[in-house]
């Protein structure tokens, strides 16, 4: 007898392309010291690299980074759960009290029968290019999660860094936020999400990767403009005590560039809703520190016949273990026994 399952999966590009280096602001992709001098030589040395070839322990180094990634956020996690002292053991499962009173009845008139996006248009702001912000949590629970957040940064427990881009903040799986975060996407965020992005598998979101990412002198101060590894992103402020940090979007990753921006200044609480590949950045912080919530929904549905970072029909690695890899999977007939 078969069963049919399904396993999450990475696409193999995520062991090659896009990895950044962030003094040259440039995405590269590595197959080989001979193709990458090859590819980037020259822009390297427009953007004054006069040794593009020093370039190379450091993109081996991530490429290496990439492929023990998966057990080595096993075992950040394992340390976590074993030594850390939360400040705010509540908070790590979520409540509706921690959710904001018009958030809650947003989703609920999303979850109604029959509904359609104009219907909630009402209770969200609607910018253009298909962006909304809505009110998420109450202010009371963003200045807990921060202290917390904050006391797990000054744990000199290791950390693993979000993304490429983002050097400081934190991945909320390592903290064990991941419980609170597939609650939030399944029972909060995918009754909008079907409504606003049917076409970007709003309806069948499968997967998330979530993450805090913060802002300050000294640390990361800005976000280069840049498409999420997502079908939908959700960007919560959860502080504003720091000035300036303004998102701007242009098109789709697809669409003509254009030079028209369309200008963000975060609200204490409120969440940005976006698909994923609308190209995006952030202003640099000028004081304090800035805390965001991120998280990037994945539908297998979507990715499984294009990956956004290679633009290809994506070549499938399952991950070990519980792992949800990139958001990707594949489905194989397992041999189970009928008894
Ligand atoms: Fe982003
Ligand atoms: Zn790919």
């Amino acid at each position: 007898m078969f069963n049919v399952a399904s396993r999450f999966c990475v696409c193999r590009c995520f062991f090659t392309h896009n990895i950044f280096l962030r003094e040259y602001n440039l995405h590269v992709k590595y197959i080989s010291k001979t193709q990458f001098l090859t590819d980037y030589s020259e822009v390297l040395t427009s953007r004054g690299c006069s040794k593009p070839e020093e370039l190379i322990p450091q993109v081996e180094a991530e490429v290496k980074r990439r492929h023990n990634l998966e057990q080595e956020t096993l075992e950040r996690c394992a340390m976590v759960a074993r030594e850390y002292q939360p400040l705010h053991p509540h908070i790590y499962t979520l409540q509706p009290s921690f959710l904001d009173k018009r958030f809650l009845e947003l989703v609920k008139v999303a979850g109604e029968a029959d509904q359609t996006a104009e219907g909630i248009m009402g209770y969200m702001q609607s910018h253009r290019e298909r962006i909304y912000s809505f009110p998420v949590f109450t202010s009371e629970f963003c200045r807990t999660l921060v202290e917390e957040l904050a006391n797990y940064e000054q744990s000199p427990l290791p950390k693993g860094r979000p993304n490429t881009m983002n050097q400081y903040g934190i991945k909320l799986d390592e903290l064990g936020f991941d419980d609170f975060v597939t609650c939030l996407r399944t029972e909060y965020l995918q009754p909008l999400a079907r409504l606003l992005y049917p076409d970007w598998g709003g309806g069948q979101l499968n997967s998330h990767k979530a993450f805090i990412v913060t802002y300050r002198e000294g640390g990361d101060v800005d976000l280069s403009y840049h498409y999420d590894n997502a079908e939908i992103t959700l960007n919560v402020a959860l502080n504003d005590d720091y000035f300036d940090g303004e998102l701007y979007f242009g098109p789709m990753r697809q669409e003509e560039p254009s030079s028209q921006r369309l200008g963000y200044s975060h609200q204490l609480g409120y969440g940005l809703l976006h698909r994923g590949q609308q190209l995006h950045g952030a202003l640099p912080i000028s004081e304090g520190i800035r805390y965001n919530l991120i998280i990037w929904m994945r539908s297998s549905a979507v990715r499984n016949a294009l990956c956004p970072m290679c633009n290809e029909v994506p070549t499938l690695e399952p991950v070990r273990g519980t792992g949800k890899g990139d958001g990707f999977t594949m489905t194989f007939a397992d041999v189970c026994t009928a008894l």
